[in-house]
């Protein structure tokens, strides 16, 4: 938005101001505080993870803000920054005209690489972080900004084990100062957010059961280039090493069972038991995840969330929330209601919902409030482990015994370059 363009900021403002409107439906913490930025502050914006989510985070968050510049980028391999910024320059010239210069100023000094880049952009003079880089670095870099006081824009999962959530959970305690922005981005969508305000105002009575289907086909593989290291060939492919990624039910279903979870009050659920495995994915090159994973969640007061997602191409696709209520039935994603007074369906505006994460983010910080979406974006990903672990191992978990579990993934110590992940889990033969 350039600055002195009235209609652009009136747009701005109208669209940040329904923003604020929803936080309270979003269970968004928003507190009154005393400092804030004033719109001539220019805000420097650093990205941690300069793959698909991140170039598309950056440009969101340098669109949500008239005065906000991308300043520095950080990720562990120099090729992949190289991508980011070209995209970047074409996208930020399409869109930001004669300012895109203003917008985008990541000179090679702040160009940061390698696998401990963010403690340096974070120490470089941005004040706010983007963090999208695969989830197992989450946990420490998110301590790391918010230590330092930086707003933080947070990529789901927030971690890939328990002990790493409950890190998250400590540090969002600790972050008063600062913005915590969750990429649980279907939160901020508002015919989402439509469907649940119906929902939670009694359209469709009491839930009684919920359905999760996150049924896709397959995602990327960049490949195993020869001189990579064990390590870097695992990272370069991290979605398919439990350590790195969390597996299927964090990395991607995480975003339905996100649902399940706001649809319950966030209210986490008691038990959970699943069954799941790797049909397609029989090759080394696929790491150690799998492939499929059937999961059901019960809630001491007798709700069930059943909790189905797959990778495998040319199947059956849905990815779609159904909910069944004593007095009607609804379909989150498809922003429909149908009850005895027949059939509701949102018909709203559909701004993209990165679009207004960022906006959320970037008025916070300019009006003092404070958003903390810290306990949703921790539980659902406490919920999407207790699914996880429950599959791989063939047992009952329970919520009280998952925030017992002491297990850390991944290797004691990034040097070891020859690091071999755990093999493929067999249920019944873990924990
Ligand atoms: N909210 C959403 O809808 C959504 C969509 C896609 C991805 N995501 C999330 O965003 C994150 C990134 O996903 P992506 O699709 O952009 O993956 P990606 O592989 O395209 O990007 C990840 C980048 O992080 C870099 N990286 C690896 N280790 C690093 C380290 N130690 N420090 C800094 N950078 C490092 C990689 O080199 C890569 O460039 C993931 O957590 C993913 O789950 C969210």
């Amino acid at each position: 938005m350039k600055s002195g363009s009235s209609t652009n900021r009136r747009n701005f403002i109208k669209q940040t101001a329904a923003a604020a409107a929803g936080a309270t439906v979003l269970g968004n913490t928003a507190i009154a505080a005393g400092y804030h930025h004033s719109v001539n502050d220019r805000l420097r914006v650093g990205l941690i993870g300069c793959g698909g989510r991140g170039t598309g985070a950056a440009m969101d968050a340098c669109s949500a803000d008239s005065n906000t510049t991308l300043t520095a980028v950080a990720d562990a391999f120099p090729d992949r920054v190289e991508i980011c910024l070209k995209g970047l320059n074409r996208s930020f010239e399409e869109k930001f005209k004669d300012q895109a210069k203003e917008k985008l100023d990541v000179p090679a000094e702040r160009v940061f690489t390698g696998m401990d880049a963010y403690k340096e952009l974070i120490a470089s003079d941005v004040d706010v972080v983007i963090l999208a880089q695969p989830p197992y670095f989450r946990p420490a870099a998110l301590k790391a900004a918010v230590e330092a006081g930086k707003h933080v824009f947070c990529e789901k999962p927030v971690a890939v084990d328990v002990p790493g959530v409950l890190s998250v959970i400590e540090t969002c305690k600790n972050a008063k100062d600062v913005n915590v922005v969750s990429g649980l981005c279907w939160r901020y969508d508002l015919g989402v957010r439509a469907t649940m305000d119906q929902i939670k105002s009694g359209a469709i009575g009491q839930i009684v059961t919920i359905q999760e289907n996150y049924l896709t086909g397959e995602l990327w593989h960049r490949g195993n280039n020869p001189e990579w290291s064990p390590l870097e060939q695992q990272i370069r492919n991290w979605l398919y090493y439990t350590w790195l990624s969390g597996d299927i039910p964090l990395e991607q279903h995480i975003h339905s069972l996100d649902k399940g979870l706001w649809l319950m009050d966030d209210v986490p659920p008691a038990r959970c038991y699943g069954t799941g495995g790797r049909q397609r994915r029989t090759d080394e090159k696929w790491g150690n995840v799998y492939d499929h994973f059937a999961s059901c969640y019960e809630w001491d007061n007798g709700v069930r969330l059943f909790s189905y997602c797959r990778q495998q191409n040319d199947c059956f696709n849905e990815t779609e929330d159904h909910v069944w209520g004593t007095t009607g039935k609804a379909k989150i994603l498809a922003n429909q209601i149908e009850n005895d007074k027949g059939t509701w369906k949102y018909s709203g505006p559909k701004p993209s919902m990165y679009q207004v994460e960022h906006e959320f983010l970037f008025r916070a910080i300019r009006s003092g409030e404070k958003i903390n979406n810290g306990d949703y974006m921790s539980k659902s990903t406490l919920m999407a482990i207790m699914a996880r672990n429950a599959c791989y191992t063939g047992q009952e978990i329970t919520w009280d015994a998952l925030l017992k579990d002491t297990t850390r993934l991944g290797p004691a110590d990034l040097s070891d370059k020859n690091y071999k992940p755990d093999p493929v889990p067999i249920p019944g033969r873990r924990g």
